[in-house]
């Protein structure tokens, strides 16, 4: 399908079927969408779902996170692991209360100046907080666009990751760029799972490369091993 047609069949998908209840959902407020995006880096949403409450129960604001000591950030995370990223949450924080007054931006360039914000994260603080357009590449979107794009190379390689990315650029909305980019998430979580893909529920399946050529299982290729 063509860019427009593409980005309005998942949005539509996204309304009826799409998950719009997640904590980090309910108030749009980027503070929010940052803390849950560190949290999402490495983690499942169901495991996120507690930590992410308890946390703005104890830092409710940019400001409080900014001033708190590592200490009390580290005690928050415990359990979460990789507290690489709970340094970084901080360290984020600190730089975004220094540099904007505790204003988040919502460039993707300027987003990927701040400590433990990389492509990724950027592009989803950019469509998830303030519903601007950014393109937006994790392993579910990875998964996604090789089946439909029929994209042969390995998706962790340099080959498929730029090509993935570019195909990201050009495919993203003019508008509504929060529910384009979770109904991405929500079809490789829910439907275009690594295993099993449910391709009759699909709202993709009519032009998904992999679904018509019965490559579903083939595609993505797995790295050698
Ligand atoms: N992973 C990262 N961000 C997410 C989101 N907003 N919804 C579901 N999974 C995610």
């Amino acid at each position: 399908l063509p860019p427009s047609e593409f980005n309005q069949t998942v949005i539509r998908w996204q309304s009826e079927h799409g998950r719009n209840e997640l904590p980090w959902q309910l108030e749009q407020d980027p503070y929010h969408v940052l803390v849950s995006e560190f949290m999402l880096q490495q983690t499942q949403v169901a495991t996120v779902i507690p930590y992410f409450s308890r946390w703005l129960h104890h830092f409710p604001t940019l400001a409080t996170l900014a001033s708190a000591s590592e200490d009390e950030v580290l005690t928050q995370w415990q359990g979460l692991g990789f507290y690489r990223r709970a340094r970084n949450l901080h360290k984020a924080a600190q730089y975004l209360q220094d540099t904007y007054q505790g204003q988040i931006p919502a460039q993707p360039q300027l987003l990927q100046e701040v400590p433990g914000i990389g492509p990724y994260t950027a592009g989803a603080i950019t469509a998830f907080a303030f519903n601007q357009p950014a393109a937006l590449v994790d392993g579910n979107v990875k998964r996604v666009f090789c089946r439909y794009f029929g994209i042969e190379q390995v998706p962790t390689s340099t080959a498929a990751d730029k090509l993935i990315w570019q195909l990201a650029e050009s495919y993203y909305p003019e508008q509504d760029n929060r529910s384009y980019a979770q109904g991405l998430l929500d079809l490789g979580a829910t439907i275009c799972t690594p295993r099993k893909p449910n391709c009759i529920s699909c709202p993709l399946r009519a032009s998904c490369y992999a679904y018509q050529q019965q490559r579903v299982d083939d595609l993505p290729t797995k790295p050698p091993r």
